[in-house]
């Protein structure tokens, strides 16, 4: 049986904290008899490929990637097999040995047992009469008066390919030109075309594109948010205008082929 020098310990969770991931990264690191690392398949932060680069480049050459999750996404868990192929192969590391551990909600009936534990255990809390009825704060009823809608996309595939620099470098090149206050940045989870991500939808233009690097980003922020004007060698899709049918959308996308 091989051995894993090395686990990488995969979640998807598009919402946990940065707090709460650090906590979750120390219990995983304690919890580990080799080294260890947490990464998230969605949302910000480093990738599953940063995570094996730099485990290689500290010389640890049998890595186990774990997915953890109750349960785990069962799109991702058939992901994962190419993904690491993929990485195995774009870096050229025929020398290193991966491993792709089961689903352990299943394996190890983790959730029968967090549900035995939690009716037993007596740890639950309850709410209240002093807890006051609330859905929301009275400041959540209106948006600021943002003039664009910019949605960058932060799926599994889109974040393997740099999704989390892209919401990093799109904040920090609309605070550097003093645009940011007329867009509102969203995340959202697989928007289809992960082929060509990573990916930023543009509303209302309804333009798409694909920001590769930092340049792209710049550009963008100048061309399509400064000046108000496409950049269509970076455009991948477009919205059908409204009162389009599905005739019209058709048979324009049959001109493009
Ligand atoms: S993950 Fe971004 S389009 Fe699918």
């Amino acid at each position: 049986m091989v051995r894993p020098d090395a686990v990488i310990v995969c979640i998807s969770q598009q919402h946990l904290s940065a707090a709460r991931q650090r906590e979750l990264a120390a219990l995983v690191a304690e919890a580990s008899p080799v080294a260890a690392r947490l990464v998230r398949l969605e949302g910000t932060g480093p990738h599953l490929g940063d995570a094996l680069d730099q485990l290689v480049a500290e010389g640890h050459r049998t890595i186990l990637v774990q997915p953890l999750g109750l349960p785990f996404s069962q799109s991702l868990a058939a992901w994962l097999p190419g993904v690491l192929a993929h990485w195995q192969q774009d870096r050229q590391r025929p020398d290193v040995t991966l491993l792709l551990g089961p689903d352990q909600a299943i394996a190890d009936h983790t959730i029968r047992d967090i549900v035995r534990a939690a009716v037993t255990a007596e740890a639950a809390a309850p709410i209240t009469a002093e807890q006051k009825p609330s859905l929301g704060k009275p400041g959540w009823n209106q948006p600021p008066p943002f003039r664009h809608h910019l949605i960058v996309c932060t799926g599994p595939r889109c974040h393997f390919r740099g999704a989390p620099n892209l919401k990093l470098a799109l904040n920090e090149e609309l605070a550097r030109s003093g645009l940011g206050g007329e867009c509102l940045v969203a995340t959202s989870g697989c928007l289809y075309p992960c082929n060509q991500g990573p990916l930023l939808a543009a509303y209302p233009r309804g333009e798409w594109y694909r920001l590769l690097d930092r340049e792209a980003v710049a550009r963008f922020v100048e061309t399509v948010i400064g000046r108000g004007k496409p950049i269509p060698e970076l455009i991948v899709h477009r919205v059908a205008p409204l009162g389009a049918t599905r005739s019209d959308v058709m048979s324009s996308k049959g001109e493009n082929q």
